[in-house]
């Protein structure tokens, strides 16, 4: 068996132990003599999946109590709807910080919704950097401050996070559980499972139990947060194998030590790889410097020609999913939690052979 180090932005690397335990529980979980998939996801064995799967990343996250942790369906894509359809009542205003091609997405949704303020936009530095909180042009009594904490394709991310008047919602899919922050201040975090928690078909949700009354009446029943509140996540089928793997990814966590120690080695993961780009004229890397990602670096080379090549010759050595995403061109490497740091050696190493042969 070879397996790559796969630098991938999403379905990414789960942890090795976790496809481990998997394929050793895939035909018999638990000695019910199925496999989860194909149990009733109101079994009594699949509830204590699901209640694991809840209070892993509670503990992992420490959600304090009043927020509930959903785990649904649709992706964060859903999410850029379901966030103004549930908390953009009418004659209200929502603010958008646009710091890229995912927050881009979520303000066309919400504006199908209600009137959208976008309080600051990152288009003249081309969306590589994050707004300093005294940037923002927030509404008063804004239904919300809308967020994207880690911009995948950009390279971009939150060091710390603005304090607002209105809740903060965030789209945190692509640097959730990487490093510790303080869930208080956030009305609503979703994240789709597939960079950083388990596999694509899972988004996670935290949302202020309060918040989730604001829903309109006449919304649909799927799409109210309340609905999902209620019976958590079990109001339809939820995708039971997705959620199995956010279990078993949060006990992963657990056993590396939690939360401090995994963004430990995130930051010695990213200092690594940045320390090479800026150590040489030779790469360019894309995000201004204290904006720059922990979990998706990205950078250009002299000529796409050249970008090309390189694709090419690290995907042959083992290093795969080093492609910028299609809308922008370059090259990325996303270095999210199962990411290990021997991944990153390999790069650096390559990309210093690489520098000596074609510079
Ligand atoms: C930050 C961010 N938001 C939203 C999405 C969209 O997620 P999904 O494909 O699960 O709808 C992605 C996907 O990569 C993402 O990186």
């Amino acid at each position: 068996m070879a397996r790559v180090f796969n630098f991938g932005a999403g379905p990414a690397a789960l942890p090795l132990p976790v496809l481990e335990k998997a394929k050793a529980e895939l035909l018999d979980y638990g000695g019910s003599g199925m496999s989860i998939m194909e149990m009733s996801h109101r079994s009594k064995t699949f509830n204590a999946v699901m209640q694991d799967a809840m209070s892993g990343v509670r503990k992992i996250l420490n959600v304090p109590a009043d927020y509930e942790i959903l785990f649904l369906q649709g992706g964060a894509s859903l999410q850029f709807a379901m966030a103004p359809l549930n908390l953009l009542g009418a004659g209200q205003t929502a603010d958008y910080v646009h710091t890229g091609s995912w927050a881009e997405k979520a303000i066309k949704e919400a504006r199908l919704v209600g009137a959208v303020n976008v309080a600051w936009d990152g288009k003249p530095d081309k969306y590589m950097r994050i707004p300093a909180e005294r940037e923002l042009k927030l509404t008063p009594n804004a239904a919300y401050v809308h967020i994207t904490s880690n911009e995948t394709i950009g390279g971009i991310e939150y060091k710390t996070f603005p304090k607002t008047q209105a809740p903060l919602v965030a789209d945190m899919s692509s640097d959730i559980m990487s490093h510790a922050f303080d869930v208080k201040p956030f009305g609503l975090i979703y994240a789709g499972a597939q960079k950083n928690l388990g596999p694509s078909g899972v988004v996670l949700v935290l949302i202020r139990k309060d918040l989730a009354e604001r829903a309109p009446a006449s919304l649909s029943t799927m799409l109210k947060y309340k609905t999902h509140m209620a019976e958590p996540s079990l109001y339809n089928t939820p995708n039971t194998w997705g959620i199995y793997l956010v279990k078993l990814v949060a006990e992963w966590v657990e056993s590396l030590g939690g939360l401090a120690k995994l963004q430990a080695l995130n930051e010695e993961k990213a200092a690594l790889l940045y320390k090479t780009l800026d150590g040489s004229a030779y790469w360019k890397p894309c995000a201004q410097k204290d904006s720059r990602s922990i979990m998706n670096v990205t950078w250009r080379m002299g000529s796409e020609a050249l970008e090309e090549k390189f694709v090419k010759e690290a995907t042959a050595a083992g290093l795969g999913g080093l492609k910028g995403h299609r809308s922008v061109g370059g090259l990325r490497a996303s270095i999210y939690n199962a990411v290990p740091k021997a991944a990153v050696e390999a790069l650096v190493s390559f990309m210093n052979e690489f520098e000596k042969k074609n510079g």
